[in-house]
Parts: C-alpha cells; sequence; structure tokens
C-alpha cells in the first residue's frame, strides 16, 4: 500500500532524511521507532504530503505521490491516508465545531448525507471515547482539553474510513484507559478493513502486542528492520540493542535500566562519510569511520551496521564478554537508590459513624 524509496527529506539546507526506505502492506502493522529527532515526524509530514521531499519516491497504492499537488494531493490524503498528527491543532480548524469538522469530512470524502454524516460523527466520537458525544458534536476545539482534542483529531483521521493511516503517537497524550481503546480501534481496523498502519510509538507494550513489523529509525536512516518478535528479542544494530535495554517493558522481569551513552549528532546539510552511530558505538571498528553502512540481512532482521552479526548473536546470547560487540547501553553503576520504601503501612482514621 505505501512504499517509501530513498527518501531525502528536511527543512531548508538541512537533510534529515537520508535515504529511507519502508514498506507497509495491507492490512499490515507497522512500528516506526526512534528517539526524538531521529525524523520519524518528518517522514509522517512528507508521506502526507505537507513537505516535498528532496530526492526519491514515494508509492501509494502504486502510484507515485511525492509530486502531487493541490485538489490531486486532497484527493489522496484525507481520503485514502488518513493522518494523526503529532500535534492536534495542526489537524483541527478552531472555528468549526468538532463535529462539523468530521461531518463534513464524511460527506465530501463518503458521499453521503448531511444527515447521515451528522450520524456517523456522533457515532465516531463515541468510538474514540469521548464522553456524551452527542452534546460534544457542537463543541469548538478550545473547549477541549488536550486529551479530548487528540480523540477528536483520532476520528478526524479515520472517519473517511482511509486505506492507509499514518498515527504519529497517536496516544501520548492520552490517560491509559483511553490509550487501549484507540490502539483497539486502530488493531481493528487493519484487520477488519485491511487498513495498512504506520505507528509511530514509543510505546513498546503497543509494539509488541499489536504490530507486525518494527523500523528503526536513527539520524535519518532506518538503521534496523524486521518482524516484531525478531527486533524485540534478537536484534542486531547496537542502536537497537541500546533502545530495548533503555526503555521499560511490561512483564519484563525486572532490572535496572541502561542508560545510552552520548547523544545524537547534530544535523547537517552534509553527506554523512561514516556510520552516524559510531560516536556512540562501543563496537565501533576503523571501518565505521569510513563509510556508512548499507541495509543488509543480518540474523533474522536487516541491519546498517559492519558488526551485526556479532552484536546480534551476543545480545541473544543475553551479555557480551570484554572485547567483544557490545550493545550500545551501558550498565548503571551500582549506587544506592534515590528512593527506598521499606515495611511501609498506612492507617486510615474512620469516624464511629461509618
Ligand atoms: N519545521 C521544521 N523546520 C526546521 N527543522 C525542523 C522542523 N521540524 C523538525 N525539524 C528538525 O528536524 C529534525 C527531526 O525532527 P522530527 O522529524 O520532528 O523528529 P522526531 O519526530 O523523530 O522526533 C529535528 O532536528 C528537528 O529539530
Ligand atoms: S559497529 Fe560500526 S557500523 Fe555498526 S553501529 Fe557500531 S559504528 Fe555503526
Ligand atoms: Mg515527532
Amino acid at each position: 500500500m505505501l512504499e517509501v524509496r530513498a527518501l531525502r527529506a528536511g527543512y531548508g539546507a538541512i537533510e534529515v532524511l537520508r535515504g529511507v526506505d519502508l514498506s507497509v502492506g495491507a492490512g499490515e502493522i507497522v512500528a516506526l521507532l526512534g528517539s526524538n529527532g531521529a525524523g520519524k515526524s518528518t517522514l509522517n509530514n512528507n508521506i502526507s504530503g505537507l513537505y516535498r521531499p528532496f530526492d526519491g519516491t514515494i508509492r501509494f497504492d502504486g502510484r507515485e505521490i511525492q509530486g502531487l499537488g493541490g485538489e490531486a494531493m486532497r484527493k489522496v490524503r484525507g481520503r485514502r491516508i488518513g493522518t494523526i498528527f503529532q500535534d492536534p491543532l495542526t489537524s483541527l480548524n478552531p472555528l468549526f465545531t468538532v463535529g462539523r469538522q468530521i461531518s463534513e469530512t464524511i460527506a465530501v470524502q463518503l458521499e453521503v448525507s448531511h444527515a447521515e454524516a451528522d450520524r456517523r460523527a456522533v457515532e465516531w466520537l463515541a468510538r474514540v471515547g469521548l464522553p456524551d458525544p452527542g452534546r460534544r458534536f457542537d463543541s469548538y476545539p478550545h473547549e477541549f482539553s488536550g486529551g479530548m482534542r487528540q480523540r477528536v483529531v483520532v476520528a478526524l483521521a479515520l472517519c473517511a474510513e482511509p486505506d492507509l493511516v499514518i498515527a504519529d503517537e497517536p496516544t501520548t497524550a492520552l490517560d491509559v484507559s483511553v490509550q487501549a481503546q484507540i490502539i483497539e480501534l486502530l488493531r481493528e481496523l487493519a484487520r477488519e478493513r485491511n487498513t495498512a498502519l504506520l505507528l509511530i510509538t514509543h510505546d513498546m507494550g503497543v509494539i509488541a502486542e499489536i504490530t507486525d513489523r518494527v523500523a528503526v529509525l536513527y539520524v535519518g536512516r532506518i538503521v534496523e528492520i524486521g518482524r516484531t518478535a525478531d527486533i524485540l528479542q534478537r536484534p542486531s544494530h547496537p542502536y537497537t540493542v541500546g533502545l530495548m535495554h533503555s526503555i521499560p517493558r511490561l512483564g519484563a522481569q525486572a532490572a535496572r535500566l541502561r542508560q545510552m551513552e552520548g547523544a545524537m549528532p547534530r544535523l547537517s546539510a552534509a553527506p554523512w562519510r561514516h556510520c552516524a552511530f559510531s560516536p556512540r558505538c562501543p563496537a565501533t571498528i576503523e571501518r565505521c569511520r569510513a563509510s556508512p553502512p548499507p541495509l543488509v540481512p543480518a540474523g533474522k532482521t536487516e541491519a546498517a551496521c559492519f558488526r551485526a552479526g556479532e552484536v546480534g548473536a551476543a545480545a541473544t546470547a543475553g551479555g557480551t564478554r570484554e572485547g567483544e560487540a557490545q550493545p550500545a547501553a551501558t550498565a548503571a553503576p551500582a549506587r544506592s537508590p534515590h528512593l527506598v520504601v521499606d515495611d511501609l503501612t498506612c492507617h486510615f482514621d474512620v469516624s464511629p459513624a461509618v
């Protein structure tokens, strides 16, 4: 459904995406994972047509869309591609009620009567967990809290029943029960309507539960991609290994999280002549500083690392010895915890009347 090839994109002279290849099939859920500033939203902005890429192709349902503008792009966006932007205010018009915005989208895109569109709009407000949807239909975006606005944005992106949904951290601003509801809704769409879903998220629980594949982005390049279980359990790129050790996971054995050393390099207009992860990578060898590694099969995934095989084997074996390729994270030094709660009891006074 979506096929991105050799995509280069950014802002002015700054190149953020440096040759991204990624595809999402109908009914498939692909997670895009990476630290802040890696370029995830930039990829979303370019697929959605908010920005034009510098180079490369974006195919949607077999057709190149990266050069489309005006009416042609509007027909694809909204109807066939639904986008949940990271900033909810990007999607909502402050001058119209939320119900009207959803209803208009449905009426125009699905060519149904206004009465039918209004009915479906209320239904969508209910599906995204908005309390009292009938009454909320007539509210303006500024009358909502951030979390409620985010739910409206989700309804707006999904209401025209698109074939591809790109969801950029769609549940970050929501409380846990609503998060679960939205994620379940996205999963239902992929299953029942064969919708392709590109999900940008840091939530490892969500990734493990609903995604088929995971793509890991680092400084504008996919550094590892593979089936979800393989990425989570047998990562081959040192950055992915580091990520897996630095993100808390539900159900994982209690262990201290490890912090990844160093920071992402600053973006610049110049092309990389080395592996972008080399300044932070404890497995670096001379070759890593001479040229950027290509994305090639490594173990069960594809990884852009000259030492992926060794790193993957060490990570799978559950540890590394000195001198071996090691994951990028470093074990947290043993130190006294910040807070210790020991043998705590808690009493509430109960009045004689109770
Ligand atoms: N509109 C913009 N103009 C200039 N630079 C931008 C703009 N949006 C994002 N950037 C820069 O592009 C880089 C990637 O940002 P972004 O795609 O938002 O990352 P992510 O979504 O992975 O956190 C960051 O360095 C960010 O500062
Ligand atoms: S081993 Fe080399 S190529 Fe692989 S991530 Fe580290 S620096 Fe990059
Ligand atoms: Mg972002």
